[in-house]
């Protein structure tokens, strides 16, 4: 039994998720926890291993090598591997690449799961991710999935500078069998495609109050 509340918004890459969350976070004084830089962390570390992200047993074991500390900063949480903070290397094309198949391994999500989880002991909780109202926190009645056209998606992360094949990842994420990205029983759709990032956040908010989220009086 938590005192904490979870707001969860899980959606396909580049739907607008940590846009959404950061604004939430500033709103409601929630700390923000972006779980994807999570899996992008330990993506990280083994391709720097030079582990190959299909070969499971290999990621399990170099998994088990790994010093993971979780933390916040500001309200944001952060990620620190074997003492380092990857820092822009999350975002590269080979993370982009590889992450998808780093993170459809069990042992991988089963110990970030547990370190998401207990984010919730330090506060009140924004997290985005891909299983965080199915898997994470399904008893939270605060979900909400995010999702844009395919098209919109892409654009938002060429026009970050970014090669990242959304499309190829979002087929990843959907399909593996542990965890996959799904709308989360109870969550609301909230699509972005046709919103500004200010309409946006307006829209979720009223989501969240239908779900009974008590705002802060400011
Ligand atoms: O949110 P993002 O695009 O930075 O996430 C990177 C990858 O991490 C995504 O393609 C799949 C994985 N991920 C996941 O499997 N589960 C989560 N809760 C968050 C991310």
């Amino acid at each position: 039994m938590t005192l904490h509340r979870a707001i969860a918004i899980d959606g396909p890459a580049a739907s607008g998720k940590s846009t959404l969350a950061r604004i939430l976070s500033r709103r409601l004084d929630l700390i923000m926890v972006n779980s994807g830089e999570m899996y992008r962390a330990v993506t990280w570390k083994l391709l720097q291993l030079g582990v190959d992200p299909h070969d499971r047993a290999a990621v399990a074991a170099a998994l088990r090598e790994i010093d993971l500390q979780c933390g916040v900063e500001d309200f944001n949480s952060t990620v620190r591997v074997d003492g380092v903070f990857p820092g822009d290397a999350l975002r590269s094309e080979a993370v982009n690449a590889h992450v998808s198949a780093i993170s459809a391994v069990p042992e991988v999500r089963e110990r970030l799961v547990s370190l998401q989880r207990d984010y919730l002991k330090l506060g009140d909780v924004v997290m985005e991710g891909r299983d965080i109202g199915s898997v994470v926190f399904p008893e939270t009645p605060y979900k909400i999935y995010m999702d844009a056209d395919p098209g919109v998606r892409s654009a938002r992360r060429e026009e970050a500078g970014e090669v990242d094949s959304v499309l190829a990842r979002d087929r990843a994420d959907s399909g593996r069998s542990t965890a996959p990205l799904k709308i989360a029983d109870g969550a609301a759709i909230l699509d972005t495609s046709g919103h500004t990032i200010e309409s946006g956040a307006e829209a979720a908010l009223e989501i969240l109050e239908r779900q009974g989220f008590s705002m802060p009086i400011r």
